[in-house]
């Protein structure tokens, strides 16, 4: 598959914008469509996925995928349509190269040992968000009867035939579910899966695998039941919309005031966030397979609030950024908790940088709205903390120019398009320097 998301421009103009009007769609969430990509490995033949966005993240993915043996293809016509053949021999392997670009490649752990008894995977190193462990994932794995060996940084995983039986998890984290569920479906009995996490992107990965055959019920809540079956067939699925995307353009509507719809976004996936910005005063009303979005009256502002992260169906720790944006022009004092990654508070001096007036104190972060940002060369750290800097630009007085950019390419199809449509001051800039 050709190479997705535009990682060449690598610095994004921002400049204080009016009111944004108009509609924007949100494509696939990456966060799903990732697992579904791996999943596919547990059933041969020829699988379709649709909505599935264009992005780098996917681009890797398929290059993981096709490295292992399968084919990607993305329709000319129907861009947003990914097929993928599974063939009957592949090599179980997730190289350094590519699980270093992309964590999210641990997902592939647990459809190659269902389907083929063995997989290596390159331990992930550090990212942006400090070090993240994978010990839950192998552990779960363990329990339903594989073993690891780790040398020369590449876990091989190894197992016979693996057997369903109950296990709790200790923190319900998505990955570790994803890899568990997917290592389930083809397991002899059955599988419980306590402590699971609740994500819609798992709820998605469940419906999916339900759609090539397999016996899943409980996604979406704590306790996920998996009936082993003895084979899968190829599949037909449409992602799930991508609720962080959406939670971009509410909050990019929060920052440059308006008011917008924002299409194929579901409130249902969005709710504690919702609750939050209804508090602080933005009007979001749910139309079905859309949103809309008002925000106060010029020259009103939003009002602080508190906000803690949490698994689902808490707020989202890759809300933060956009909520930390939000929370340095508002009216009043709001306390961040995040009690997902440690680290993930990266991006807080590059708010500062643009005038915010943010403390940190060990996982809380307090933030003292200010009337206005100034626009400064800051630079990304992340996919979301990116986002956030480049919406924070929509209310900063003159320029602010986001380095980096490439972070973003990684997780959105064409945020600066689409923000320019809604009428937002914004432009990739090839070649000048930021940060
Ligand atoms: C996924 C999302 C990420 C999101 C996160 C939480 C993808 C590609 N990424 O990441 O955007 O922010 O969910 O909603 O879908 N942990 C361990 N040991 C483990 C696994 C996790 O200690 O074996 C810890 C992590 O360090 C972290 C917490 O558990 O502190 C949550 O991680 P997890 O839910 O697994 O997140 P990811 O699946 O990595």
């Amino acid at each position: 598959m050709g190479s997705d998301g535009d990682a060449t421009a690598d610095v994004i103009r921002v400049r204080r914008s009016g009111s944004l009007q108009g509609s924007v769609r949100v494509a696939g969430a990456k966060n799903s469509a990732l697992k579904l990509m791996a999943a596919v490995v547990l059933a041969p033949g020829r699988h379709t996925l649709r909505n599935v966005p264009r992005i780098a993240d996917v681009t890797l993915m398929a290059e993981l995928l096709e490295r292992m043996g399968a084919r990607v293809t993305r329709g000319t016509d129907e861009p947003d349509v990914v097929t993928i053949e599974v063939p009957d021999e592949m090599v179980p392997e997730a190289p350094y190269d590519l699980v270093e670009k992309m964590r999210a490649s641990i997902v592939v752990l647990g459809p190659l040992l269902a389907r083929f008894g063995e997989a290596r995977v390159s331990v992930p190193g550090g990212d942006d968000f400090g070090h993240r462990p994978i010990d839950m994932h192998l552990r779960a794995l363990e329990e339903l009867g594989a073993t690891f060996t780790t040398s020369h940084g590449v876990i091989e995983g190894r197992a016979e035939r693996l057997l369903g039986t109950r296990i709790l998890l200790e923190y319900p984290s998505v990955g570790a579910t994803e890899n568990l569920l997917m290592a389930a479906v083809t397991a002899k009995g059955t599988t419980v899966i306590d402590n699971a996490a609740r994500e819609p992107e798992i709820e998605d990965l469940a419906a999916f695998l339900v759609g090539m055959g397999a016996d899943v019920s409980g996604a979406g809540g704590s306790t996920i039941t998996i009936e082993g079956v003895e084979r899968l067939h190829p599949v037909e699925h449409t992602v799930v919309p991508d609720r962080i995307e959406a939670a971009t353009y509410l909050a990019a509507v929060g920052l440059a005031g308006g008011s917008i719809a924002i299409e194929g976004a579901r409130a249902d996936h969005m709710e504690m966030l919702l609750d939050k910005l209804g508090a602080m005063g933005l009007r979001v009303d749910d139309g079905g397979d859309r949103l809309w979005v008002t925000a106060p009256e010029r020259p009103g502002r939003l009002t602080s609030v508190d906000v803690a992260t949490l698994p689902y169906p808490g707020v989202a720790t890759d809300y933060k950024p956009l909520l930390v944006a939000l929370l340095s022009v508002a009216d009043g004092v709001g306390i961040l908790t995040e009690n997902v990654f440690a680290g993930r508070f990266r991006y807080i001096p590059e708010l500062v940088r643009m005038g915010a007036d943010i403390r940190v104190e060990g996982h809380h972060a307090v933030v003292r709205g200010v009337e206005t940002l100034s626009g400064a060369p800051v630079r990304a750290p992340d996919i979301r903390a990116g986002a956030a800097l480049v919406v924070a630009g929509l209310a900063a007085e003159g320029e602010t120019l986001v380095a980096d950019a490439h972070h973003v390419a990684r997780g959105y199809q064409d945020l600066v398009g689409n923000l320019a449509r809604l009428g937002a001051d914004v432009a990739l800039v090839p070649g000048v320097g930021g940060g």
